[in-house]
């Protein structure tokens, strides 16, 4: 155990060098390099078709409304009804809070990271124009099934110098927005963790992100809010609608837009 917490404290201070975005001394273990759907270099699937999808979307309603409207509905679902997400305003949320079972998919996975087609197709348009930018987009995770963020989890537990702190990064099975094909881990090919921020792709995707649907899910500072610690990594397709309310380098987390927090 001594050995394990020595070697963690050597990789902090590697990794929190240079890098002043980081807002507490964090590891970041390599979670997805054995599950990561392909060796992929790119994040660019297919040239993405013209064609609006005629299914509805899975997390935009055209009538997308900020935060200021009702209140949100109250989590009732039990048992079964973890099959079907909570939604507030359209939006699925999946988090600490609001989990769902293992029944629960993307209803029409897509390409290589089994995202849905809405939002792999926003994910094109995304890494397209980051590369348009000199930007190189790289995908690190996308869909996870309920298994495997099981599978991730314990290994994760077992990786961290205490279980508390795997769980600031890392969702139980059900609790992980991996799960409903709606999120992914976005880098540069290079430079992984919290020194992610910093990178070109960070600095980017801080800012550019809104513009094609996808909103910073974890933001620096509101992990009381949101349940995990910052990720500059992970993002969540909302579709623009709802992204739009979300400005270029924000820290607004998705519970506060949709008034969970
Ligand atoms: N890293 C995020 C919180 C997840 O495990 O889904
Ligand atoms: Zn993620």
């Amino acid at each position: 155990m001594r050995i394990r917490l020595a070697a963690w404290l050597v990789s902090t201070a590697v990794l929190l060098s240079g890098c002043q975005a980081a807002p507490s001394p964090s590891t970041v273990p390599d979670e997805q390099a054995s599950l990561t759907p392909s060796a992929t270099p790119t994040a660019s699937p297919a040239t993405p078709p013209p064609s609006p999808s005629p299914s509805p979307s899975p997390s935009a309603t055209p009538s997308a409304s900020p935060s200021a409207s009702a209140a949100p509905p109250k989590d009732t679902r039990k048992n079964a009804a973890l099959a079907t997400p909570y939604r507030v305003n359209g939006v699925i949320v999946v988090s600490k809070k609001h989990a769902v079972n293992a029944r629960y998919t993307p209803a029409k996975p897509t390409g290589p990271y089994s995202l849905e087609p809405e939002v792999a197709k926003a994910l094109a348009r995304l890494t397209a124009a980051a590369r348009a930018d000199g930007v190189r987009l790289v995908v690190r995770s996308g869909y996870r099934s309920y298994a495997t963020q099981a599978a991730i989890f314990k290994r994760q537990v077992a990786s961290y110098p205490s279980e508390a702190m795997a769980r600031r990064y890392n969702a139980e099975a059900g609790r992980s927005e991996h799960q409903t094909g709606l999120a992914v881990d976005l880098w540069d090919g290079v430079t992984w963790g919290l020194g992610m921020a910093r990178t070109k792709a960070g600095v980017w995707l801080w800012r550019h992100a809104p513009e094609y649907g996808f909103i910073l899910r974890y933001p620096q500072g509101k992990e009381k809010i949101t349940g995990y610690a910052f990720e500059p990594w992970h993002f969540r397709y909302l579709g623009k609608a709802h992204s739009s309310h979300f400005k270029a380098n924000s820290t607004l987390s998705l519970e506060e837009y949709l008034g969970l927090a």
